[in-house]
């Protein structure tokens, strides 16, 4: 049985597997300029985030109807529950979509009806082909695309107005360097005044000061990524004493080459000075592991003991945003 977890980084358009881009491209009449998915998973070697952001962004051409949307989070939600995730916090990237033509209600409303199937328990012999699956609970979190304008954030957060009985926070991601989280001060204030909660990715490849800039500035809650703290010792302790949780992906760490083997992850360094850190697979499609192969590769290649991997499990659980429901109710 994999230990239960909950996934608190997970973008939703990162768990297009090739077999359901040529799915969805068929039945939406996209053309992809792959011939096959072996030919596609061949394009699976990143350089840096940018290099994967191309290919992320070119594929969410194949996602168009509400249906799509739903397929996609049914099928993370298969994998996730299988590999022991009780709990989701789902990123999505509105702005990938409305600009091309794709409403917010579409995705929205889509990846909900997913959710709301999995919100509970199935175990029914016909829909799990007899296998015991739980259910998982979901929160959905909405990122700005950082290498937009301000303005654009602000819009994104308007339409989604009508939609956030739906969503529980914002977030920020997309290329780093060079869109400090100080040029969102405003959206973030924006969505603090509307009851949102807020991540934001920090010092992935961006510097510490991304990190120090995204507490003091957008006032994140939680620190996506967050890695490159390591590199600032006053940082280190001020997220320690704050018990400021970072949301950790080291598949996605090495694919991108932030760091050169997962031998070299600083994990057990950042868990022995008293990081408040989770585990988590960013866009497993694109780096090679859900939730259960992330845990199971940091055991296995970085050496963490039992003890190590419970504390990962149950920091999963102190650092998501469990207890919002009263309030989500009343928005
Ligand atoms: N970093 C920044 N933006 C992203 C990522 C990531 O790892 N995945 C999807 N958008
Ligand atoms: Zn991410």
């Amino acid at each position: 049985m994999p230990v239960p977890k909950a996934e608190l980084h997970l973008h939703i358009e990162g768990t297009l597997e090739p077999e359901l881009a040529f799915a969805l491209a068929a039945r939406n009449g996209v053309d992809l300029p792959y011939a096959d998915t072996g030919a596609l998973r061949e394009a699976y070697r990143f350089q840096d985030l940018q290099s994967f952001l191309n290919l992320y962004y070119e594929l969410m051409a194949v996602l168009r109807t509400e249906r799509d949307f739903e397929d996609l989070a049914d099928a993370y939600l298969a994998r996730a529950a299988a590999q022991g995730v009780r709990h989701a916090e789902i990123f999505f990237d509105p702005q990938a979509h409305t600009a091309r033509g794709v409403a917010m209600g579409t995705v929205v409303e889509g990846l909900w009806r997913a959710l709301e199937r999995w919100g509970s328990p199935r175990s029914s012999e016909a829909e799990s082909g007899g296998e015991e699956t739980h259910g998982v609970s979901t929160r959905l979190i909405m990122c700005f695309l950082r290498d937009e304008s301000a303005e654009s954030a602000l819009a994104t957060l308007d339409a989604a107005k009508p939609h956030l009985h739906r969503i529980t926070g914002v977030g920020l991601d997309s290329a780093e360097v060079g869109h400090p989280p100080a040029k969102f001060r405003e959206v973030y204030e924006a969505a603090a005044a509307l009851g949102l909660r807020r991540v934001a990715h920090a010092g992935e490849e961006g510097p510490p000061e991304y990190v120090t800039e995204a507490l003091d500035v957008l006032g994140v809650e939680r620190v996506d990524h967050g890695l490159r703290c390591v590199e600032d010792p006053a940082l280190v302790a001020r997220l320690v004493r704050d018990r400021i949780p970072l949301t950790l992906c080291p598949l996605s760490n090495v694919r991108l080459r932030a760091v050169d083997t997962l031998a070299d992850h600083p994990l057990p360094e950042m868990l022995d000075a008293g990081l408040l850190c989770t585990v988590n697979s960013d866009d497993p499609a694109y780096f090679g592991g859900y939730a259960g192969d992330t845990f199971d590769a940091v055991r296995d290649t970085l050496g963490l003991g039992p003890e190590r991997l419970r504390e990962l499990a149950r920091n999963s659980f102190l650092a998501a945003f469990l207890d919002d429901d009263e309030e989500r109710r009343s928005r």
